[in-house]
């Protein structure tokens, strides 16, 4: 009847049971014994025991610590009637997805509820965008709109890899950390990295107990719910519209050409483009068997083929790879060959002709293309052996929607392939190591 705990680096709570108490590593591991929950700090330490629970510092005393109450969300932690998480996930986008843009957008008003920023907008120069993995990954999107759509300069980092180089902090740079999880040891221990230089610090999270939230400076929540499934989905949709509301708040000359309504209309979009699912069952048993699928786009649609291709080997365990279809001529095209998968997403209408020419490059290989565009991608959609028709939009919401059949390819091969998709081998949820 005795666990001690102590925590250094990496998260560490406490769950408070009847006649029980736990030790887990956040609250995701708790969540469906208790919604009672003490998160240690770096060098504290606990003595827990089934009726009594004592916190210390470091020199060995006594230290009071509050009982957080997370919100009670049973729901989401039982599958349904779903074989697999990751299918629930996909599908609870359109909810998810409301619920975000219901937080932050006034839609009487028709502004943005981001009240509590705490510096004035001329103070902030510049943006870096730090994440992993997928998370890394909605950054390269935000980066586009950020930096078209707003005066200051936008950069994108990797967590692990920022933490390692020798930083030249700036005062009147935002430093915004994205994380679903919010207990990534890279992406905490990047900003953990900024504190102590003193800069300006915000997190997107989902997890607004996290240690990432609960040590920034400003959150911005994405209202996903629990995400169980280890590879992202609805987290991933939600970073993306958290940063273009960043953005939209961010833009008062109103260059981002973007509407209250636009936004407002993603969820239904959302909606539409799950409708996909039975043409990708057909595209996904053509890929399951291969070795290689490469994902390529130009623009927004390089950084969607970067998610792409991370959603399809992480489950599937078949090598997928990203590529600016422009860089194809630059070495990879060697690659391709008679039947090779190429897929390929063309959202942005000034970038369409130059990505039409790189398929004409593969097809001219023998590659196999399947296409992701609109009714107005006429040119792709000829020279397709398979074209997936989503809603048209706003091009930047064209984006946001073409990850979903991107996530049903993966889901549909790494199911095919009987792979066990919610717990991929190798891989954690939280990864909370180094
Ligand atoms: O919790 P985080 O968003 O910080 O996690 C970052 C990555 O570990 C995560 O996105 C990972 O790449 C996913 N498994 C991708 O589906």
């Amino acid at each position: 009847d005795l666990i001690v705990g102590a925590r250094r680096g990496s998260p560490l709570a406490v769950g408070y049971g009847p006649n029980e108490n736990y030790l887990g590593s956040d609250s995701y591991a708790l969540k469906s014994m208790t919604n009672k929950i003490t998160y240690l700090e770096d060098n504290e330490f606990c003595i827990i025991k089934k009726d009594e629970v004592e916190f210390y510092d470091a020199e060995g005393k006594k230290v009071n610590k509050k009982i957080l109450e997370l919100s009670k969300d049973d729901q989401n932690y039982d599958k349904g009637d779903y074989k697999h998480f990751m299918a629930k996930e996909i599908d609870e986008q359109p909810t998810t997805i409301k619920n975000c843009v219901n937080e932050y957008i006034d839609k009487v008003n028709n502004t943005i509820n981001i009240f509590n920023f705490p510096w004035k907008r001329d103070d902030i120069n510049s943006i870096l965008l730090i994440g992993c993995g997928t998370a890394y990954h909605s950054c390269l999107m935000a980066k586009y709109w950020l930096e078209q759509f707003t005066s200051v300069d936008v950069n994108v980092d990797i967590a692990s890899e920022f933490r390692y180089r020798k930083n030249r902090f700036k005062k009147d740079c935002l430093y915004i950390f994205i994380s679903q999880s919010g207990e990534t040891a890279d992406t905490y221990a990047a900003l953990d990295l900024c504190k102590k230089n003193n800069v300006k610090t915000c997190s997107i999270v989902n997890v607004v107990e996290s240690s990432i939230a609960r040590d920034s400076d400003l959150v911005l929540p994405i209202y996903c719910g629990p995400e169980i499934g280890v590879a992202s989905t609805k987290a991933y949709l939600g970073m993306l519209v958290a940063q273009l509301v960043l953005a939209k708040h961010w833009d008062k000359e109103n260059k981002l050409n973007i509407t209250f309504e636009d936004i407002k209309s993603i969820p239904n979009l959302v909606k539409e483009s799950l409708k996909c699912e039975n043409e990708i069952l057909k595209i996904a048993k053509g890929i399951s068997k291969k070795n290689d699928i490469y994902f390529i786009g130009r623009g927004l649609d390089y950084a969607l083929a970067a998610e792409g291709a991370l959603k399809l080997k992480e489950i599937s365990y078949l090598h997928a790879e990203a590529l600016a279809a422009g860089e194809l001529k630059h070495g990879t095209l060697a690659l391709i060959e008679d039947g090779t998968p190429v897929i390929v997403t063309a959202s942005q209408v000034h970038l369409l002709d130059k990505t039409t020419s790189n398929v004409q490059e593969v097809k001219a290989r023998g590659a196999f293309v399947i296409a992701v565009g609109d009714k107005n991608s006429h040119k792709l959609e000829k020279i397709a052996d398979q074209f997936i028709r989503l809603p048209s939009a706003h091009e930047i919401l064209s984006t946001i929607i073409s990850i979903i059949p991107l996530q049903f390819i993966a889901y549909h091969v790494a199911k095919l392939n009987g792979e066990s998709i919610d717990q991929p081998r190798n891989l954690a949820k939280s990864v909370t190591v180094e």
